[in-house]
């Protein structure tokens, strides 16, 4: 029996646990601390900083296994995933690393004592082959000299057209940080199997399959491509844990192995597909890993970034479906199958499941909307070539842009019929589209490129409300200069300063900047790299570079802000409690007035649900909680059980805001000391923003009681109103409305009885023209809705005949016209309204045999505008 899967991870963990490695738990697939880097790619992601020696941990030895995707960014294997038998856009990645500890000897040594010893995975060293960086004699020596690999299964790989550091053997993460030579190790899966050994021309068939990367981390990469050396030489190694597994359970494709077996047989059975071959089978079984993982750590598919390469994999996914046949939402489905095959890796996303679910259906439903339409376009493109022939690039990015087809996808579509795509001409479509919109960047951009990044402005207003500074520059209409003077708008930057810059959510502050010769209002804050810039205009005076000024927070304000930023954390957890533990911050707006909190949650809540978020939240502000903050380590706060946002961008050290245990919350924001400060939570708005998310919108303290007064105002005015109290107001309103209902069917059979009488006393004015009887006739101060009865009391009476009436109220004119059906193809309501209205100025329409028209003011036109009535009549027969 070969070893499952969970059994090969536990055992690789064990291995180097017992070569004193620390066990550490896989990281999210969204980097918390790296803008360069659009998903976790490596195990070693979340240890950039130790490399860098910027971090530093107790342990010098770690091992994991961690979860990866690789599909956009840097390493990308999207294209390649279906037509190998070993890329995936989402797999585990067996790590063990040293941080200024072992080098090159023990990490080699240890990689061969699990690969090969008979205690542990027990591979035949013959099929073992090894390759190192040409110029690294130090590795060369220990495989030949301490591990005895034979000459000839030992490969020098250079750099690629003689580019340094261009090589399958010398690792990089992205463009920049920690990287450096390598060694890697195959495994040949078989001469039953086309391919070549690495270096050769054919190496990249499926015979000989890298298993294990050994990376000795040794230099910084900087943006201009210069090698700063890091503190100590490091290792990284890492190993695919479905290659490994391939190669344990002596299959030799990855998709054959026993985690991807149950999961093909779920896609074949979610699509109905008897094509139990088909590589759209891969590729869906492949792309559920990742989208599912992708969202379960907090990405939803959107047009730019993480969204989108979440969307461009979903959508591949989609349409391997349709190649498949299935024509039903399918995805979706196959999140249960991925929690059971995943064990316990998945223990997040089975928490998460419905949410991720329903984010996947949304999804397929409104991609497979515009794809018919999208698919339609693409053939009639493709129909005008020839096999060989390129598809315009302006026609691809018509694709992406009006129907959503990302490149990749019509590149598969192209690549099946044999025909290229133009995508120098997609990419200069593109640029000119990103060129439209940098030209239309907002103030705030403008302003991020031209403050003096260098400049550090330091935050003091956690403690302080109140400091005196010095002014260190300021900005005027786009333009540094030396002094600001009465009346102009500005933007001055401190050396320290009290203000808080908007940020996380919670909006800038505002207040004054005060020197002895001038006054500078701050109406804004923000936040430009390093540097503080408080926005605003000067009130009198001037001030100038140098000058050392007040700076002074507007205290109610800023409390007002922190009341509604600390109910923000109390929200969440109230939230999570009672729609359950997959409700997770979107974004959220921290204003003095208001909150608001967009988060993840497919159904709109219900009334007692939101009660019953605003019963905790207030409950948890009775108790008067302490709010604590304490500066950690992102791991040790995350051990603490800290809500870490995703998309945030968290340093070596975080900010932790604990409320008692219901609420720990990674957070820069300012708060207030106790939770009994808040006084009162009141929710105004539960509404959806978009697909699966929900935003919440309160208020707090003063603007609590505040709203809650108008509340109760505007009830006492209605109870007085309606002469009743608090008590009996719902049932009075009940007889009110009874009371009425009963009215209008009283005054509509009034209505009914005086239409009649009406036409009683009209019908003798009917005339005969031309064989049809015609009645147009003017009454006074008759609702329309009589008029209206009266024509058709009138069709019955005539049985077949031309009627117009015409009233009068309040110096208005109302007119309508009726046309027996016999009579409507000769002649119809319609025209005949709009003969009459326009003669008097009104407005109406409708259909052949009624039409009403409404607001004519020429009341000296009427009678000509009714006697010209005879004469269409006597056009039309
Ligand atoms: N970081 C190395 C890789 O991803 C181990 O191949």
């Amino acid at each position: 029996m070969s070893k499952s899967i969970d059994e090969i991870r536990q055992e690789f963990l064990n291995f180097f646990h017992s070569k004193a490695h620390q066990i550490i738990a896989s990281s999210s697939l969204v980097p918390n601390n790296d803008p360069t880097l659009l998903f976790t790619n490596a195990g070693m992601n979340q240890f950039k900083d130790v490399f860098l020696g910027i971090d530093n941990r107790s342990y010098r030895r770690a091992t994991t296994s961690q979860r990866c995707v690789r599909a956009g960014g840097k390493h990308n294997d999207l294209e390649n995933v279906g037509y190998t038998t070993r890329h995936h856009t989402f797999f585990e990645m067996l790590g063990n690393f040293s941080f200024g500890d072992y080098f090159k000897y023990d990490a080699i040594r240890f990689a061969w004592e699990l690969l090969t010893s008979k205690q542990w995975f027990n591979l035949p060293q013959e099929k073992l082959w090894v390759t190192v960086y040409a110029t690294d004699y130090e590795s060369y020596n220990i495989w030949t000299n301490d591990i005895g690999v034979p000459l000839n299964r030992i490969i020098r790989i250079g750099d690629n057209k003689g580019i340094a550091y261009n090589s399958d053997n010398f690792w990089q993460m992205s463009e920049t940080g920690p990287c450096g030579p390598c060694s890697e190790i195959f495994y040949d899966h078989g001469n039953h199997l086309l391919g070549g050994p690495p270096g050769s021309i054919d190496n990249d068939g499926d015979r000989y399959i890298e298993i294990w990367n050994l990376v000795f981390m040794q230099f910084n990469r900087q943006s201009d491509g210069t090698m700063l050396n890091l503190p100590k030489p490091s290792v990284d190694n890492g190993m695919g844990l479905e290659r490994i597994a391939a190669v344990l359970q002596n299959v030799d494709s990855n998709y054959d192995i026993d985690l991807f077996k149950k999961l093909l047989d779920a896609v074949a059975l979610v699509t109905g597909t008897n094509n139990i071959n088909s590589k759209s089978l891969r590729v869906i079984a492949d792309h559920i890993r990742s989208c599912a993982f992708i969202i379960s750590d907090g990405v939803v598919p959107s047009n730019e970034g993480r969204g989108y390469v979440l969307r461009r994999i979903i959508r591949r996914a989609i349409r391997h479906g349709n190649m498949l046949g299935t024509n039903n939402t399918f995805f979706y489905k196959l999140v249960a199958p991925l929690i059971e095959v995943m064990g316990s890796v998945a223990s997040n996303l089975k928490v998460q499941r419905s949410i991720v679910e329903q984010i996947l259906r949304t999804e397929e439903e409104q991609f497979n909307r515009t794809l018919k339409r999208g698919l339609t376009l693409l053939d009639e493109e493709l129909a005008k070539l020839n096999p060989g022939d390129s598809l315009k690039g302006e026609t691809a990015f018509r694709l992406y842009d009006t129907y959503g087809f990302p490149l990749d996808f019509t590149l598969d579509i192209c690549r099946e019929r044999n025909l290229d795509v133009d995508q120098t001409g997609f990419k200069s479509s593109i640029e000119a589209q990103r060129k439209r919109a940098r030209e239309s960047r907002n103030f705030r951009d403008y302003y991020s490129n031209l403050l003096p990044l260098e400049e550090i402005s330091y935050f003091l207003g956690y403690e302080q409300l109140k400091h005196q500074s010095r002014v260190i520059a300021i900005f005027h209409n786009g333009h540094p200069v030396d002094i600001i003077c009465n009346g102009e708008e500005a933007i001055i930057v401190l050396k320290e300063t009290p203000f808080y810059s908007e940020m996380g959510g919670q909006v800038g502050d505002q207040g004054e900047l005060k020197a002895a010769s001038g006054s500078f209002e701050v109406i804004d804050t923000q936040k430009y790299g390093n540097t503080i810039g408080h926005l605003g205009k000067m009130s009198y005076g001037e001030i100038r570079i140098g000058m050392n000024i007040t700076a002074q927070v507007n205290e109610i304000r800023r409390q007002s802000i922190c009341l509604n930023h600390s109910a923000t954390h109390l929200l969440h957890a109230a939230l999570r409690q009672v729609l359950g533990p997959h409700v997770q911050q979107k974004s959220s707006l921290v204003k003095d007035k208001y909150l608001r909190f967009d988060f993840f949650h497919s159904k709109a809540m219900k009334l007692e649900q939101i009660r019953q978020v605003e019963t905790i939240v207030n409950k948890y502000i009775r108790r008067n909680i302490s709010i604590k903050t304490e500066i950690l380590t992102l791991e040790e706060a995350c051990k603490k059980g800290a809500i870490a946002l995703f998309n945030d961008k968290y340093d070596k050290y975080v900010r932790m805001l604990s409320m008692g245990d219901f609420s720990k919350e990674l957070c820069g924001g300012t708060h207030t000391s106790r939770t009994g400060d808040i006084g009162l939570f009141m929710i105004t708005k539960e509404s959806g923003t978009a697909a699966n998310i929900r935003r919440i919108e309160a208020v707090t303290g003063e603007e609590a009681i505040i709203l809650f007064h108008q509340q109760n105002n505007l009830l006492n005015q209605v109870t007085q109103l309606i002469k009743s109290d608090n008590q009996t107001i719902v049932n009075k309103v009940r007889t009110l409305q009874e009371h009425s209902r009963q009215l209008e069917t009283y005054i509509n059979k009034l209505t009914n009885k005086y239409a009649i009488q009406q036409v009683l006393s009209i019908s003798h004015n009917v005339r005969n023209i031309k064989g049809i009887k015609v009645l147009v006739t003017q009454l006074d101060n008759v609702e329309s809705k009589v008029l209206r009865i009266m024509v058709d009391h009138l069709k019955n009476k005539l049985g077949s005949a031309i009627i117009v009436l015409a009233t009068m109220i309040a110096g208005r004119i109302d007119l309508i016209t009726g046309v027996t059906k016999d009579l409507t193809d000769r002649i119809k309501a319609s025209d005949i309204i709009l003969h009459i209205a326009q003669q008097v100025g009104g407005k109406g329409g409708g259909r052949a045999d009624i039409a009403q028209a409404s607001g004519g003011k020429n009341t000296h036109t009427l009678a000509t505008a009714l006697a010209s009535v005879e004469a269409i009549i006597l056009n039309n027969f």
